[in-house]
């Protein structure tokens, strides 16, 4: 919870998450209170005051929390799942050196809370599938998975050692009508309303029966908000919490969306990212995020399904 005189710095900020996280904080906060930054500047321009920054350039990151006065920092830059595994050096330094830089802004108190989020990609082949515990066997097959797996631990150890208040969740894959998303396995999930609305048809990169963690943006963005506002004392996990939504295949969404487009079909041509997916778990048990800080999801597949179409067709009919 922001105090007076104390601001918020969103890095990555012009992504499927950031976008979202900006606006919803910017609510809470005020406009003025809420700095998003990003590579490069915003294609809608709202009221917050916009940096650019490069999430690699330490000095640059110092330099806006100063200028800002800074106090608590929602890192979100990233390379993602799918397009990790195409860059996995540049992923490896984006990914580490970035959470680096910020963490070292806690250790050397120049900012007080730290938000990073980890994903279901820490878990590998290896982990139990069906609902993943919290605490299990973790050997992550991606380069973005190990990356998030080691962020945990650094987050963890940068608290413990240092004192720095680091708070994390494995987000499952996220879906929202108001960003696209950038570059991950389960990004299938938000493609195939746009090409429902559009086409009446979509072609899946994942096999019909591959069930993954999935979750609507909304609830996403509250867990990050509820996380962040709970007790110091609440957060017992501070690498990261499993958080649970909905678990579905491209054929239950599928299913879903042709109760309200009956026209709708879906063809399967797996690619690369079937071998991320199958690696990954089906569904996740959250119980700690529920008795820790008080988690609770509020949709399930028929209302994301529902709240899905009704605001992409009011969009493209503005
Ligand atoms: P995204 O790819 O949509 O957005 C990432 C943003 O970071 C982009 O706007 C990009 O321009 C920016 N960025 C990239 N390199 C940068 C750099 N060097 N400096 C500054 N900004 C840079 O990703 P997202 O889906 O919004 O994910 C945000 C975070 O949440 C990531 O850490 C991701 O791993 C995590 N996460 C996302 C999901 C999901 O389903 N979206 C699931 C699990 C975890
Ligand atoms: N949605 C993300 C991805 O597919 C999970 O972290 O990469």
């Amino acid at each position: 919870m922001l105090t007076k005189n104390e601001k918020i710095l969103i890095i990555g900020a012009g992504g499927q998450i950031g976008i979202e996280l900006t606006a919803e904080l910017s609510k809470i906060y005020g406009h003025k209170n809420v700095v998003p930054s990003d590579l490069k500047a915003p294609a809608v321009i709202t009221e917050n005051p916009f940096e650019i920054l490069d999430a690699l350039d330490g000095k640059a990151l110092f330099e806006i929390v100063k200028k800002h006065g800074i106090t608590h920092v929602y890192h979100l830059a990233a390379m993602l799942s799918a397009t990790g595994e195409q860059n996995p050096m540049f992923a490896w330094k984006l990914n580490m050196e970035s959470l680096f830089h910020v963490l070292d802004l806690g250790k050397e108190k120049h900012i007080k809370q730290i938000y990073w989020p980890s994903s279901i990609a820490v878990f590998g082949p290896t982990t139990p599938r069906e609902n993943t515990p919290q605490y299990t066997v973790m050997e992550p097959s991606t380069i973005y998975g190990i990356s998030k797996q080691a962020g945990e631990r650094w987050c963890e150890w940068y608290f413990k050692k240092h004192g720095v208040d680091t708070r994390s969740i494995r987000y499952p894959g996220l879906i929202g009508w108001k960003s696209a998303p950038g570059g991950g396995t389960t990004d299938y999930a938000v493609h195939i309303f746009h090409e429902a609305l559009k086409k009446g048809n979509y072609e899946s990169f994942l096999s019909e029966n591959t069930a993954l963690p999935m979750m609507h943006m909304e609830d996403a963005i509250r867990a990050t908000i509820e996380i962040m506002h709970a007790p110091s004392e609440n957060i017992k996990i501070r690498g990261a919490y499993n958080l649970s939504g909905i678990s579905f295949s491209p054929k239950d969404i599928a299913a879903e969306i042709k109760k309200h487009i009956p026209d709708f079909t879906i063809s399967y041509k797996p690619d690369f990212r079937q071998a991320i997916a199958d690696s990954w778990p089906k569904s996740i048990n959250d119980a700690d995020a529920r008795k820790d800080w008080g988690w609770k999801e509020h949709y399930d597949l028929p209302k994301l399904v529902e709240n899905m179409l009704v605001n992409l067709k009011n969009l493209k009919t503005v």
